[in-house]
């Protein structure tokens, strides 16, 4: 039977894991035969060559450890001050240093290698996120012939951010090296339409425009979510409920707003404070009955622009506590600390409102963990940002634009109103859809997408077509919901000529 190799910088550890990825692919893995393959999370004097295995929970984990001058150039560098903020649309806090480029490449021909001796004929290779776009290309290099898929956790810049980093057309050619590129969000194919319409006018206005071969990659939208019965079950838990009890008792009969994020400046945390701040200005009868909980586990923070959000995010709270705190009663509360995945179920379920409101996310997993640890019978409301790709299902949350202080106080004020009939209905919709995007329905039907394909073409380094020659293919997004006209969808124009062994229910 095939098995499964997920592939992504970070791997999962003992610690709570501060970001979604690792969380939604530990139980992916779980249920199938393969191994997870990373960073070790460790430095060495010299790259590391071979992968050390070990057994975590249950699955086995393939680790290397880097240089230190090698990680910072790849991920606080090139991955995370360039790519980051780019793919966020956040130009102004790009810091641009040409050398991390470099590391950035040498990083992923140092995974390629130590990964490409321990891989079967068999394995389907799943690559995760924007730190391991070159890895296909490596990996085919070293003449992998697997089946390779890429997933996007985080979205896909317009045409402008992406002309803005350094080598984005090797990052794109490294993109179509996969068989299967998949994105979080509808907006996220449209974006990449866009930038090939864009290579179009270039070119019909007379400019050379870049040549990317997309023939042999099927590029497509496939919403991640989280493990709603999990989390359920976790927000009544003994841990969920301990937590939930203390901050209760704590709370004195106040309405909790909660906000739970990395501490990261995509997140809109700064405006969030603002917007609350805003509720508590216009709704003076509503000063001693609320208050707002902040978590925001600081990540990245070698990284200046996460030290000045950290700074900019003490001056609100601050600010806002200076403003309105009375002997008695304190508008909000700031924990700069991960809790367990039992202890967030278990504030979630206490919250009357939960604030997702990022300036540009992928999905927002927080969004899915929220809605899944609502007590049924007396739910709470989820405020969510427009520019969450979790707006694009969750329709039935109060949707707000994150840079509009005045809408977001605006839908905080309305969420506390919210009359018990309107929370349950707004709430049964969303848990059907966090039902419906199940992380175990996004990864069957990634990996079914993935080894439905057909055969894996022969690649070649002078097979490239002019973007011109795309011109029989859509160029806008097509309609949502209809699968054969999801995304760039293009027939492989060149076949090994044998089956693809591999059945739909390999891994089921
Ligand atoms: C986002 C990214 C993940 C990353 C996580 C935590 O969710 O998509 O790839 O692991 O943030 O960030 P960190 O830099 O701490 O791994």
């Amino acid at each position: 039977m095939s098995r499964l190799v997920i592939v992504s910088n970070r791997t999962p550890g003992k610690a709570p894991a501060a970001g979604g990825l690792a969380v939604v692919l530990k139980k992916t893995l779980s249920e199938r035969d393969g191994f997870w393959f990373g960073w070790s999370g460790q430095f060495s004097e010299t790259p590391e060559k071979q992968a050390r295995f070990e057994t975590i929970d249950g699955l086995s984990i393939g680790q290397v450890d880097l240089t230190r001058a090698d990680h910072n150039a790849y991920y606080a560098g090139y991955a995370n001050s360039i790519l980051w903020p780019a793919f966020h649309l956040r130009l102004d806090l790009t810091n641009i240093q040409s050398h991390w480029y470099e590391g950035y490449r040498r990083v992923n021909a140092q995974f390629a290698d130590a990964l490409v001796e321990h891989l079967e004929p068999d394995d389907v290779i799943w690559v995760h996120d924007y730190h391991l776009i070159p890895l296909a290309t490596e990996l085919r290099r070293r003449n992998v012939r697997n089946r390779i898929g890429f997933y996007l956790h985080i979205p896909f810049p317009t045409p402008d951010a992406l002309n803005a980093i350094p080598h984005h057309e090797d990052l794109l050619r490294d993109l179509v090296a996969y068989d299967l590129v998949g994105f979080q969000a509808q907006r996220d194919v449209a974006a990449f339409h866009e930038f090939i319409a864009h290579e179009q006018i270039h070119k019909q206005t007379g400019g050379e425009p870049m040549v990317l071969d997309i023939d042999d990659t099927v590029l497509e939208a496939f919403p991640i979510g989280s493990d709603p019965e999990a989390f359920a079950r976790l927000a009544v838990s003994p841990n969920g409920r301990k937590i939930a009890k203390r901050v209760s008792a704590a709370l004195n009969a106040h309405a909790l707003i909660l906000g739970v994020d990395r501490l990261d400046y995509s997140k809109g945390l700064p405006q969030r404070i603002s917007a609350y701040e805003k509720l508590l200005e216009n709704n003076a009868r509503l000063r001693r009955t609320v208050h707002m909980l902040q978590i925001a586990p600081p990540s990245r923070d070698s990284i200046k622009e996460y030290q000045q959000i950290s700074d900019e995010l003490d001056s609100a709270v601050g600010r806002v506590i200076g403003r309105f705190a009375e002997p008695d009663w304190l508008p909000l509360t700031y924990v700069k600390r991960a809790y367990a995945q039992a202890s967030l179920a278990g504030l979630y379920r206490l919250a009357r409102v939960g604030l997702v409101t990022p300036l540009r996310d992928g999905m927002n997993l927080v969004a899915h963990e929220y809605v899944a640890s609502q007590n049924p019978e007396d739910p709470g409301v989820l405020v969510l940002s427009r520019f969450a790709g979790a707006a694009e299902i969750f329709h039935d949350a109060l949707l707000i634009n994150p840079f509009d202080t005045d809408e977001t106080a605006e839908a905080m004020r309305q969420a506390l109103a919210m009359p018990i009939e309107e929370r349950k209905e707004r709430w049964r919709k969303l848990m059907d859809s966090a039902r419906l995007h199940s992380v175990d329905n996004w990864a069957s039907s990634y990996l079914d997408r993935l080894m439905g394909l057909g055969d894996t073409p022969d690649r070649d380094d002078t097979g490239d077509a002019d973007v011109s020659d795309a011109d029989a293919r859509p160029l806008s997004t097509p309609p949502a919901g209809d699968p054969a006209n999801r995304a760039i969808t293009v027939t492989p124009r060149k076949h090994r000529g044998t089956l693809f062994p591999w059945l739909k229910s390999v891994f089921s």
